[in-house]
């Protein structure tokens, strides 16, 4: 099973939902980066994109993409097209294992149309098997940790991290989130909380999953 091979066909798929003349927002991670080269192919058709990361930033302007516009000049976008590090059948995510969870989820919020592109392996029925990422400010990394574990998960301050915005991730291991929705809401309001990787409130709207022999379209 080549991976890499699946969230490139995924990618690549991503390209049939973008229209002429509209501003794209782009995710982060190794499958955004097939995607950041398949859009370089119609870079001449869009009017610009929106990055969720530094590094994505990078990519797009190696791909000759230099139309890179801030995200406080839109009140809505077309299109955003990312990957998730989990995903399941109601379309709800793990993301953030690229740090990049707090661009993402603004991104997401202002975007009519969630493209979430995967290999098969992302699809799961309960999330949770991937730690769950969790940016905070770092003076309440033991506060944070201490209610998380009430909440039945093991926290992990992620080694050598920094955020684009400065700030640390906590990875929560062994939380089976059986209800994503309420984990989002109890986490997001825990003072010193960022952003959790949660994406339940706003979830997927279509999933492109590369497998062996075709890409599959789920829509809600
Ligand atoms: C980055 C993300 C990514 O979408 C997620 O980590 C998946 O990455 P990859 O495409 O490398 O598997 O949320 O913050």
């Amino acid at each position: 099973m080549n991976l890499n091979e699946f969230k490139k066909k995924a990618a690549w798929a991503a390209l049939d939902y973008i229209s002429t003349g509209t501003v794209i927002g782009v995710g982060t991670g190794s499958t955004v980066a097939y995607f950041i080269e398949a859009l370089s192919t119609i870079k001449h058709l869009i009017s610009g994109v929106v990055s969720s990361s530094n590094s994505s930033t990078i990519l797009l302007k190696k791909q000759g993409i230099n139309n890179i516009l801030n995200l406080n000049t839109f009140n809505s976008l077309e299109v955003y097209v990312d990957s998730a590090d989990e995903i399941n059948n109601n379309m709800q995510m793990i993301k953030g294992g690229g740090a990049a969870l707090t661009k993402e989820k603004i991104i997401a919020a202002i975007a009519k149309k969630f493209i979430c592109i995967i290999d098969q392996t992302k699809k799961v029925n309960i999330l949770g098997s991937f730690p769950l990422p969790v940016e905070i400010i770092p003076i309440a990394s033991s506060f944070i940790s201490n209610e998380i574990i009430k909440l039945g998960g093991q926290p992990k301050v992620r080694k050598n991290v920094i955020t684009d915005n400065g700030n640390i991730i906590l990875d929560v291991h062994n939380l089976h989130i059986y209800d994503p929705i309420s984990i989002e809401k109890r986490i997001s309001l825990l003072p010193g909380v960022v952003t959790v990787g949660l994406f339940a409130l706003r979830g997927a709207d279509i999933i492109l999953m590369g497998t062996k022999n075709s890409v599959k379209i789920i829509e809600k």
